[in-house]
Formats: C-alpha cells, sequence, structure tokens
C-alpha cells in the first residue's frame, strides 16, 4: 500500500517536473532572435556593410542557416565549431570578432546562442 503511494507520488510529480524541462530549450524566435535583432541586424541586413561584405544576413532563420557567400556559419548540434559561436566568443582574430566595432555579449547572450547551437539550432 505504502510503495504503492509512493509510486504514484514519484509518478505524479514527474509529470509535474516535466513541461518545467522541456522549457529550458532555448527558442530561436524566443531567445536568439532579439540577441540578433539588437546586436547584429543593423549591419547583418540587404544594403549594410556586415552583408555587402560577407553576404551573411539575420533578417530571419533561414537567412542565418544560409551563412556567408563562403557557407554556413551555423553548424547544428556543433556550437565549438559554428562560426557564429566562435565569433561571438572572441575566439577568432580580434579583427574579425563580433559584433565588430561594437562591445562584446554578455556571457548569458553568449551561452544563448551557444545552447540553441548545441540543441540542434532548430528554427522554434
Ligand atoms: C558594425 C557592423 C557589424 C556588426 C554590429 C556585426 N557585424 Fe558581423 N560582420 C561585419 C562585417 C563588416 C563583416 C565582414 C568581415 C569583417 O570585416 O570582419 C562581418 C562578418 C561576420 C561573419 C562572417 C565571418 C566570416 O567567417 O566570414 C559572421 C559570422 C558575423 N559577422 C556575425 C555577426 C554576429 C553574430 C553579430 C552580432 C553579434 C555581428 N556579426 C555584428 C559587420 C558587423
Amino acid at each position: 500500500m505504502r510503495t504503492r503511494q509512493i509510486l504514484v507520488g514519484a509518478v505524479v510529480s514527474l509529470l509535474l517536473i516535466a513541461p518545467g524541462c522541456i522549457d529550458k530549450g532555448v527558442s530561436f524566435s524566443r531567445d536568439v532572435k532579439p540577441i540578433l535583432d539588437e546586436h547584429c541586424l543593423a549591419c547583418h541586413q540587404s544594403g549594410e556593410e556586415g552583408y555587402l561584405v560577407s553576404g551573411l544576413s539575420v533578417e530571419s532563420y533561414d537567412d542565418l542557416m544560409r551563412g556567408t557567400k563562403y557557407g554556413p556559419v551555423v553548424m547544428p548540434g556543433y556550437s565549438f565549431s559554428s562560426t557564429l559561436q566562435i565569433l561571438v566568443e572572441h575566439k577568432a582574430d580580434p579583427s574579425i570578432n563580433m559584433p565588430k566595432r561594437r562591445m562584446r555579449l554578455s556571457q548569458d547572450k553568449i551561452e544563448i546562442i551557444g545552447t540553441w547551437i548545441s540543441q540542434g539550432a532548430r528554427n522554434n
């Protein structure tokens, strides 16, 4: 009898906890896009210098995933190998770190981008 109550209790708490865990997933539209809009979009949209020189636009998910004229900057699942992540972490040559000529992103913003890439860089 006791055991059954404990089991039921465990199942109920799992059901309560599970949605909270799912919610920890990073969302492109809710979490990542606002960061790109604030810190990157001014230069990385058609007609602006970042786009003109590199070909990278962050106007939409598809634009971002298309990358630069040389290829993708996001490798879904692999934040450490993604150019986007390397540049915002300032792990590249100082002359090409991003955002260009502006302050480095805060650590929590860098982590949001990294987690989104690690979780598959989905259009969610
Ligand atoms: C002040 C303008 C400016 C801002 C703001 C800016 N960029 Fe750039 N970005 C550039 C320019 C210009 C280039 C072309 C390469 C260069 O000159 O360093 C570039 C190139 C890039 C590249 C391609 C590098 C390569 O491998 O060819 C990536 C990726 C990139 N930017 C990401 C970002 C991200 C992410 C942000 C926001 C966090 C950002 N940029 C903000 C101007 C900007």
